[in-house]
């Protein structure tokens, strides 16, 4: 499966993607790495393992919307069968939705905390459990079907940077399994319910 990768900054989940997609048995290849931002250093990772990079920086566009459009545009030239937002800080719209199938990784169990500022959130909340979602984006923030979640304890003395560091590490497993899996295997979609493996076949 043809893999568009969305990212916003360090890129950690996108690297671990890159790793295990150089297993040709892994199902997903990643054929470009996106962002609304130049000089980040996912950015940097990507290009110097030779993955093509398109920036698309939200200041350029007169709007919200054709923003979105030129998004929906760099992407489709890689003709992905998966999106995969990692780390991706903007809110995609309905010209990326509407016309690419797209997941999103979000570290914290929605539908608790969803948001820019999910680990601080959980820690001002005080949960003692909290964790990372992969979910089908829709048209709502962090509000689309749910493939998977991994709880992540807090610890005494968590602040947002550890708590974030240790989810992290839960959420780039989680990630390259579910990736490996939807392009393995395919998927369905009823409602708010996602199973994997293809119905038309
Ligand atoms: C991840 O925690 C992701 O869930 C959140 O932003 C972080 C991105 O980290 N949306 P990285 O850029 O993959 O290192």
């Amino acid at each position: 499966a043809r893999v568009v990768v969305l990212i916003s900054g360090t890129g950690s989940n996108m690297a671990a993607l890159m790793e295990a997609a150089k297993d040709p048995g892994y199902g997903a290849e990643i054929v470009a790495v996106g962002t609304d931002r130049e000089g980040t250093r996912g950015v940097e990772v990507a290009r110097a393992a030779g993955v093509p990079t398109f920036v698309v920086p939200f200041r350029s566009f007169s709007d919200r919307s054709a923003w979105d459009t030129a998004m929906s545009d760099r992407i489709a030239e890689h003709e992905p069968d998966l999106v995969v937002s990692a780390g991706f800080m903007r809110i995609l719209g309905p010209a990326v939705i509407g016309r690419h199938q797209a997941v999103n990784i979000h570290p914290a169990l929605l539908p608790s905390f969803p948001g820019a500022h999910a680990v601080r959130d959980a820690l001002a909340h005080g949960v003692r459990i909290t964790g990372t979602t992969i979910h089908f984006l829709d048209e709502g923030v962090d509000s689309g079907p749910i493939i998977d979640q991994v709880a992540v304890p807090v610890e005494d003395g968590d602040d947002e940077s550890s708590l974030h560091e240790r989810i992290k590490v839960v959420e780039r497993r989680m990630l390259v399994d579910t990736v490996g899996r939807l392009a393995r295997e395919g998927w369905s979609i009823d409602g708010r319910h996602v199973r994997f493996g293809r119905t038309d076949m």
